[in-house]
């Protein structure tokens, strides 16, 4: 793969970052994952949107524009020929010289990367035909869920917990309700409403989300952002999740209770048919 590493494109083998990088030592870093389908990219100003956030929330100093960064994916796509897969971006707060928990001066330049990622199963892998089985786990994450930092440790021992005990990937529970899966944001359907968990610091705020809440709005569709407990999600006629690298996906069981008859749901099936076509 050719990546991205601060203004270079350059064989991966060669990307290079410091010891001293905040992102490598304290974990001091914001990242976006925008979807690539047929060559084209999903929601990518909303990603944007969000990347500015999170550098904002976290005062990281990073002076790209819109143009540059979408420049830059495109170049990387069109480097790599990637038609089908995502872009990673990640900005860390750079590299601060040695260990100090004080942010590096003002003017330290940020640590800029983006590499492409292939994912040929994206659009009809056994997830998609087969549902996806969730368990849960406490939500154990630091309080500030809405910005996308690379802080991703508890992240990836619930999905290697929910590996282990061979099921496809975590809910995350806090003070009884789900907040949200451990790279994704859930929904319930209870007859023709779509529950979902309305947006505050104890989530991330989804792009996937919004495109999707816009697409129920537009069809006048039943809609109530509400917390939702692990007993509702078990009595819901369906379960689904959505994210850039997933679009939306069905959800069959959780904690080991089977939802209907165990397949993919109808308005799931749905919605991630009219997903995906909107996004070609
Ligand atoms: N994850 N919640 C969490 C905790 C996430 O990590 C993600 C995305 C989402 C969905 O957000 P979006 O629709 O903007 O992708 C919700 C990305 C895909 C990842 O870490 O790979």
């Amino acid at each position: 793969r050719t990546v991205y590493l601060n203004g270079d494109y350059i064989p991966e083998e060669e990307a290079q970052v410091s010891i001293f990088d905040r992102g490598f030592v304290m974990g001091d870093a914001v990242y976006e994952v925008t979807c690539v389908l047929d060559g084209k990219l999903t929601d990518f100003e909303g990603h944007m949107a969000r990347l500015e956030r999170s550098l904002r929330e976290l005062q990281i100093t990073c002076d790209i524009s819109r143009d540059e960064w979408l420049a830059i994916h495109r170049k990387l796509l069109e480097l790599n020929g990637l038609t089908l897969g995502g872009v990673y971006l990640q900005v860390s707060r750079g590299n601060a010289g040695d260990r100090d928990f004080h942010f590096p001066p003002a003017g330290t330049p940020p640590t800029v990367v983006l590499y492409t990622q292939e994912h040929p199963d994206m659009l009809d892998g056994p997830k998609v035909t087969k549902g996806v089985r969730v368990i849960s786990v406490p939500d154990l994450r630091w309080h500030r869920r809405d910005i996308k930092t690379v802080q991703l440790l508890w992240a990836s021992i619930a999905k290697m917990t929910a590996e282990q005990a061979g099921k496809d990937d975590a809910w995350f529970v806090e003070d009884g309700f789900v907040t949200e899966g451990s790279s994704n944001n859930c929904y319930i359907v209870k007859g023709d409403t779509i529950i979902t968990r309305p947006l505050s610091n104890d989530i991330l705020h989804g792009i996937t989300r919004a495109s999707l809440l816009k697409i129920l709005a537009e069809r006048q569709m039943k809609v109530e952002e509400r917390p939702f407990t692990i007993e509702d999600a078990q009595g819901a006629d369906e379960a689904f999740y959505t994210s850039a690298s997933s679009f939306v996906m069905p959800i069959v069981e959780v904690d080991g209770v089977t939802l209907g008859d165990g397949m993919p749901g109808p308005v799931a099936q749905r919605l991630r048919e009219i997903y995906i076509d909107e996004a070609r």
